[in-house]
């Protein structure tokens, strides 16, 4: 997060990004530095290097990559003379993962940018790869000595980090092996989207929210993340992983993090951190025979004949959580996440639900209905924020009607456009600032909370429930 626009702060750089012929790279990560450059964030000594087992000249890299920002980016289609300035930054490298001179060849490079920037180079290292050829890169990094520069190499890991807490163990052990903490960046796109960055603000920049903000105002925290696509192309992955641990363990639980942690002391990466993980390590492990209760899933329809899913999948492509935080202020509170694919819309979506008032004052004929007081935080589509109350129809008789008080992105900031969540992110480890990003613990409390349901539901039989697409699910 950045308070000034000044690209002067940004010291010179080098993005090396390690499967640049994938999918991650031209759909998000190239239009991201793209929009990054167009608004001035990116400093003039600026390199991308792409590398890639794809044999591809630079003028072919750079022709592909120009196709996915016309496509991708939010400030459409690139315009010629920006394009070829732009193109001067970019670089590739076809080399194979596995073989030492690809790692050779990279340090002499960054010695030689270091040598003509006149100054050690913030190199950033992006792994947009498969998680089977990670330790492959990491140990290559290491063993040329590019990963010794604490202050100034860096390295990004996509999600997943792992499949349950011992993978995800193993992964931080071998991450750890080559890299300090302070250089890896775990990075989960929910935490950049703006919505959620404004979680933190709504909570701790206002002084209204703050005193309410626990059990005895609090009923019920839903936190749904509902998508109207499928599994589409990526049913060989989605089929391993599911939604627990596509989503929940990850995305919905860092929503979660910043719904119930303790207010920061003050606004720095390691202390926001320190928060969020101790919040979940208060989350009531769901016990065995607990999990039925707790826990649901459901699979929509035709989900097994989707390609690269198996015909008898108990894969769940809806699942949602109960869950509840052994603390002070939220004793008694439960918090159900739920997600789920093929839904009847794109939403995403935290409710905060009031108690009910203590005592009722008006003539039962004045409010038909009682509605409990909502706070209703929109992450996206349609991105703000909604306090639903009740209020006095207007006219001589006494009636209360349920309203809605909101603010609104597209009204209150018409003027500023939104970034990507990957724009806000990339900037961030550029800048070195891990706030927007997981530590190794706090992924493996993450996969903590959710063990006990993926251990049941792995040994089980038990189908999960069949739901229509389109519809609200099970
Ligand atoms: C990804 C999941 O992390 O997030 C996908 O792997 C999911 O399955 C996606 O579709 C949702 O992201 P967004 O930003 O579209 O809500």
């Amino acid at each position: 997060m950045h308070p000034t626009n000044n690209a002067s702060s940004l010291s010179s750089t080098l993005f090396v990004i390690f499967g640049a012929g994938g999918d991650l790279t031209w759909r998000k990560l190239m239009p991201a530095l793209y929009n990054l450059w167009l608004d001035g964030w990116l400093p003039h000594d600026f390199v991308i290097t792409g590398i890639d087992r794809r044999q591809m000249s630079k003028d072919d890299f750079a022709q592909h990559i120009r196709d996915g920002i016309d496509q991708f980016s939010r400030q459409g289609k690139s315009d010629d003379k920006q394009w070829a300035d732009f193109a001067t930054h970019l670089d590739y490298v076809s080399a194979d993962f596995g073989a030492a001179a690809t790692f050779a060849d990279l340090a002499e490079r960054v010695a030689a940018l270091g040598k003509e920037w006149s100054q050690p180079p913030n190199v950033v290292y992006y792994l947009a790869i498969s998680p089977a050829l990670i330790q492959m890169v990491v140990e290559g990094l290491g063993k040329v000595g590019l990963a010794d520069d604490r202050d100034h190499a860096s390295i990004v890991v996509e999600k997943p980090f792992g499949r349950d807490l011992d993978s995800a163990r193993a992964l931080n052990s071998m991450l750890t092996q080559t890299f300090a903490e302070t250089q890896i960046y775990r990075i989960d796109h929910y935490l950049g989207k703006e919505t959620v960055q404004n979680i933190l603000a709504m909570r701790f920049a206002n002084a209204i929210f703050e005193p309410l903000w626990n059990r005895t105002s609090i009923e019920r925290v839903e936190i749904t993340v509902a998508e109207s696509v499928g599994v589409e192309h990526r049913g060989g992955y989605y089929d391993h992983a599911g939604a627990v641990r596509d989503m929940i363990q990850n995305h919905l639980l860092q929503i979660f993090c910043l719904i119930s942690m303790e207010p920061p002391i003050v606004f720095a990466a390691d202390e926001i951190r320190d928060k969020k993980v101790e919040v979940l390590r208060a989350v009531r492990p769901i016990a065995p025979e607990k999990v039925d209760q707790l826990a649901k899933r459901g699979q929509y329809e035709g989900y097994r004949q989707e390609p690269d899913v198996s015909a008898s999948s108990n894969t769940e492509t809806f699942a949602q959580l109960t869950l509840h935080v052994d603390n002070w202020r939220w004793q008694g509170v439960p918090f159900v996440l739920r997600t789920g694919k093929a839904l009847k819309d794109k939403v995403s979506l935290v409710k905060i639900r009031f108690r009910s008032i203590p005592h009722r004052a008006f003539p039962a004929a004045a409010v038909p209905r009682w509605p409990r007081n909502e706070l209703q935080i929109h992450i996206q589509p349609n991105e703000g924020i909604d306090i639903c109350m009740l209020a006095k129809e207007p006219g001589p008789e006494l009636l209360l009607k349920p309203v809605d008080m909101n603010f609104r992105y597209s009204e209150d900031f018409a003027k500023k456009p939104m970034p990507e969540a990957y724009e806000t992110l990339l900037l961030d480890v550029m800048q070195r600032d891990a706030t927007l990003f997981m530590r190794g613990d706090q992924v493996e409390t993450a996969w903590r909370v959710v063990m006990p349901v993926l251990d049941a539901w792995g040994h089980s039989d038990d189908q999960p429930t069949v739901y229509p697409v389109g519809s609200w699910g099970p």
